[in-house]
């Protein structure tokens, strides 16, 4: 087993968050799934939470005692949903990581200094689509192919998805000043969780024929923990429990690993690990 692995510091307060609001409230949604983690966000239906696309799905409050909650995930919003949550008279209850909230005031600040800000991360993740609600212009950089879009000149202010691998955070910095901007400033915005489950993974790989790596496939830091194994040569299967394992994945092996993503649950792992034990 990876030393650092499953449920990061974010992703539990979220947890506990929600299971408070469900034993003291009757009407509690979330705005998409509180977590990466389909059995998780099960279990947190089975006990009251709704799960909505947009504010227009929920009710509004007949009488005061009715009132709406409205938890915001992790993963953190774009300010103006905070508005018109407030504004609609739900009550709102933040379950933003403090490191994303981090990012979120970086975006603003580094924004109102003059800086162009970019954020190296995947336009798709409702992490990044939240932070660069926080300035006007900000450009999503994901790969090679996206550092076309930026100005020719002028000063940058970089900051990363905070589940973005470093590797790729630092190879994508080099490529951008590689254009000559007069002024570059880096801010590193990686959750430290993220890079210590990287690192345990990459101790592991060392030691073992085979690396399962357990989470959602909509985690973005499980497929990057899959990959940095991938890239270190070990055959890796992400998998999201035990009921997608496949007996030809340990053909000729002599030592499985096991690692999760920051939103897969200690009970998955576990499950997991001793099933593959007895096998
Ligand atoms: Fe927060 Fe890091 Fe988890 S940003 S939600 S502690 S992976």
């Amino acid at each position: 087993m990876a030393k650092k692995l499953g449920f990061c510091f974010g992703v539990e307060h979220a947890i506990d968050m929600a299971q408070k609001l469900l034993v003291e409230r009757k009407k509690v949604y979330c705005l998409g799934p509180l977590i990466h983690n389909s059995q998780v966000v099960e279990r947190l239906a089975h006990q009251g939470l709704q799960v909505v696309e947009n504010l227009e799905q929920i009710t509004p409050a007949a009488d005061e005692k009715d009132t709406p909650t409205v938890l915001i995930r992790s993963h953190g919003c774009r300010p103006e949903l905070l508005q018109k949550i407030k504004a609609k008279g739900f009550q709102l209850v933040d379950a933003t990581c403090i490191l994303v909230k981090r990012a979120q005031k970086l975006v603003q600040e580094l924004h109102q200094q003059g800086y162009q800000v970019i954020v190296v991360g995947d336009p798709n993740h409702p992490e990044v689509q939240g932070v660069v609600g926080y300035a006007p212009e900000v450009i999503v950089v994901n790969g090679e192919e996206d550092i076309s879009r930026l100005p020719p000149h002028g000063r940058l202010a970089v900051i990363s998805q905070t589940t973005h691998s470093a590797e790729d955070f630092g190879r994508l910095v080099g490529y951008i000043a590689t254009r000559g901007y007069e002024e570059m400033k880096v801010v590193n915005t990686i959750c430290r969780e993220t890079a210590r489950r990287q690192a345990s993974a990459v101790e592991l790989c060392r030691l073992v024929d085979v690396m399962f790596v357990l989470g959602s496939r909509h985690s973005a830091n499980t497929g990057e923990l899959a990959q940095l194994c991938r890239r270190k040569g070990v055959d890796t299967y992400h998998l999201q429990d035990w009921q997608e394992f496949k007996p030809q994945y340990v053909v000729g092996k002599g030592t499985a690993g096991i690692t999760a993503g920051a939103s897969t649950p200690g009970w998955i792992i576990q499950e997991f690990a001793e099933n593959l034990q007895h096998f």
